[in-house]
């Protein structure tokens, strides 16, 4: 069956959809021994040959490796890094696939990344469409009262858009601080640092604890695990 070039990349674990229509764009891809450079070009796998790097790609020989990392405070998410920071692939030891961070998580916050070298999940899992819901636990500067966790439900103000609807809950309150949990399901850039900042109550520190029904758990900080077959059958049918 024919099927998108960018999609049969992806799933062949290649590179995230994205990554995988850059690879088409700048000329990286060959099929049947010619350079396409079209986005929208179907193959078909079982007659086509696809080449990257000059290496056949084919889907059967890859396998598909689902892992979650608890990301420590200082490191980066994304592959490319201008100021030497560390990245959490260097976390990772001893997996031949090439994986890859789906979505982000900023410098500063710790916490449930999933890693994996399937591009169509990737892609699906970080589509605004997929609505996942991501659990987040937060110390923030002072406490939020009611109008404040009100403002969450319908949603705040960031860079001149609505949030959709978030939720907020009280679970500690201290003299300074006070620790809340916070459901959101998009996932704009830095966007619960921007909510608490929108309601006055910036946070102090994050960590993300849930991705749908994924949990952390008692992973320790800096550590990974590979997702049980439960688990990716859960996030396949998001
Ligand atoms: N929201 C943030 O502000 N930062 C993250 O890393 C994730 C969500």
């Amino acid at each position: 069956m024919e099927e998108r070039l960018q999609k049969f990349l992806a799933e062949a674990g290649v590179a995230s959809r994205r990554k995988a229509e850059e690879l088409i764009a700048e000329g990286k891809i060959k099929v049947n021994g010619k350079v396409i450079t079209e986005l929208g070009t179907k193959i078909d796998p079982q007659k086509d040959e696809v080449l990257y790097l000059d290496k056949i790609i084919s889907k059967k020989e890859v396998e598909m490796i689902y892992i979650m990392l608890h990301k420590p405070e200082g490191y980066v998410t994304t592959a490319k890094e201008q100021f030497g920071r560390p990245g959490v692939m260097d976390l990772v030891s001893g997996i031949a696939a090439r994986i890859f961070p789906v979505g982000r998580l900023d410098y500063e916050t710790s916490g449930l990344v999933l890693l994996t070298n399937d591009g169509d999940l990737t892609y699906k899992l970080t589509h605004p469409k997929h609505d996942v819901d991501k659990t987040y636990i937060a110390k923030l500067y002072g406490t939020p009262d009611d109008m404040d966790l009100q403002m969450f439900r319908r949603g705040v103000f960031i860079d001149g858009r609505q949030t959709k609807p978030a939720k907020m809950q009280i679970l500690e309150k201290g003299e300074r601080q006070s620790t809340v949990e916070i459901i959101i399901h998009e996932g704009r850039n830095r966007q619960v640092r921007k909510m608490c900042e929108a309601i006055k109550h910036p946070v102090a520190q994050l960590k993300r604890v849930g991705t749908g029904e994924l949990t952390l758990g008692d992973l320790p900080k800096g550590k990974y695990r590979h997702l049980t077959p439960a688990e990716v059958k859960y996030l396949k049918s998001l």
